[in-house]
């Protein structure tokens, strides 16, 4: 039978048999874990400085563990640094090799520590730290879209309801609603740091220790904004990593949305984009072909992220106080999500810089779609048509000029008097599409004057960051 020596486990003293080899593969987390090196050191570091000034270990003790564990950091980065299976996890792995280089002082790193409170702060400081790095590039790809939208602010899109045509928006008006999407998702991350960067150190396995440790020091070293409240809670709760997947899944939502859009408008049958080379490709077989595959695989990887938050709500759902291994299965998913989420953040932010408009094919569109007949009716009902009234005479017009097989606007004045008396020469400036989103100048409204509005707003608040 293969197996390993217990008596080298940090935990061997009352194990006589060897772990088996397929046990120790299966509990085994340093395949994965070993990211969180730099969290690891960091809270050793930390808690080693805190057990010196509490006299629970010496002064030179302290230095001793400091240094070593400044020497495994750069030999991680530097890829001198051993993993070890057999010690199961990055913590042990850090902690062994500590002790093989430094010898008892070493030995004295996880005095009033567990690895429950260990992990668990590991984690924190980690997923704290990609939610910093979401925010960034949240801020990022609000710019983007800032400065695309002000290239477009009077250029005019067919607006959607039902994804049938309803009535003309700035195209610049359209990439603001995602702008304010990304700003409450950065907002969504900040907030969450309130709750995910605090420190659980000190709270031992699960109800404290005998040492006189100071936890308050340790977060403060960590720049984190608290300490635990209660230390059963401490060590089991994983909701910080929930409420990050949350954010995480809401980003996604706002851009799968957005791909759905950039995948339907890249249709030759609307054709408002031309996807940019570096970001589509082609088909092996159908010369014609221009695909959005980047938008496709974003949408598609969105799941991932959605699975990665139903998997941990899942794995808490049972789990009695305190820690449970289960808690284990924690970060693999963790890490997957956040590789999406930053991923997808970069090259949604790089996409939408050199993604190109054809106004030109937006313009057809809104023609087609008869987008002014809101337009007819309110130009009569000001008249005092009645709207009802007023509503099917604009849409007796759109069957007239359907059939004709023009826009309402190319209607002569006299075809359109056929349908009413109130109609007079006024109407052509109503009809025209620009003039329909001019019209619509109330707070956050489509008129250019309030999307350049809703920018300098979006600017402030990204110069304020
Ligand atoms: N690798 C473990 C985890 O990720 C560390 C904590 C293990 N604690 C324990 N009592 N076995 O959760």
């Amino acid at each position: 039978m293969s197996s390993s020596s217990s008596s080298s486990k940090p935990w061997g003293g009352r194990f006589a048999e060897p772990t088996s080899k397929i046990v120790e593969r299966y509990t085994g987390s340093v395949r994965y874990d070993k990211a969180l090196f730099e969290q690891d050191i960091a809270g050793s570091k930390a808690h080693a400085r805190m057990l010196a000034r509490q006299g629970v270990i010496s002064e030179a003790e302290a230095v001793k563990i400091v240094g070593g564990l400044d020497i495994i950091l750069s030999d991680i980065h530097e890829g001198r640094f051993v993993w070890k299976d057999e010690l199961e996890d990055v913590h042990m792995n850090i902690e062994a090799r500590l002790t093989e280089m430094i010898g008892d002082a070493g030995r004295k790193l996880h005095t009033g520590r567990s690895r429950n409170d260990q992990v668990c702060l590991d984690f924190r400081l980690f997923v704290s730290a990609r939610l910093e790095a979401w925010s960034e590039l949240l801020a990022g790809l609000v710019k983007v879209l800032v400065e695309r939208a002000g290239e477009h602010a009077e250029t005019i899109l067919p607006g959607y309801t039902h994804l049938q045509p309803a009535q003309p928006v700035s195209l610049g008006h359209h990439l603001l609603a995602y702008a304010w999407m990304f700003k409450r998702d950065y907002e969504r991350c900040q907030d969450a740091l309130k709750r995910s960067a605090v420190s659980p150190l000190g709270a031992a396995a699960l109800a404290g220790t005998t040492f006189p440790l100071d936890p308050k020091s340790v977060a403060e070293e960590l720049g984190l904004y608290g300490t635990f409240g209660n230390s059963l809670d401490a060590v089991s709760d994983r909701d910080f990593a929930l409420e990050a997947l949350f954010v995480g899944s809401t980003v996604m939502t706002h851009l799968s949305r957005m791909c759905e859009e950039i995948i339907i408008w890249a249709n030759p049958n609307f054709g408002y984009v031309a996807l940019p080379d570096a970001f589509a490709t082609g088909s092996s077989i159908m010369p014609q072909k221009k695909n959005p595959d980047v938008a496709e695989l974003m949408r598609g990887k969105t799941g991932r992220v959605y699975g990665a938050l139903m998997g941990l709500m899942t794995l808490m759902k049972g789990l009695p106080l305190a820690y449970n291994r289960d808690m284990q299965e924690d970060k693999e998913q963790f890490f997957d999500a956040d590789r999406t989420v930053s991923d997808s953040l970069s090259i949604m932010a790089e996409m939408m810089q050199v993604m190109g408009f054809r106004p030109e094919r937006m313009l057809q569109a809104l023609k087609l779609g008869f987008l002014n007949a809101t337009e007819l009716a309110d130009y009569l009902a000001a008249k005092g048509v009645p709207f009802r009234e007023a509503h099917h005479v604009s849409g007796s017009a759109v069957a007239m000029a359907e059939k004709k097989g023009c826009g309402l606007e190319d209607l002569t004045l006299e075809e359109l008097r056929t349908l009413s008396d109130k109609i007079e020469a006024d109407v052509a400036e109503v009809l025209k599409y620009e003039t329909a989103m001019k019209r619509r100048n109330t707070p956050g409204g489509t008129a250019p004057e309030r999307v350049q509005e809703q920018r300098s707003a979006l600017k402030y608040w990204l110069a304020g960051l």
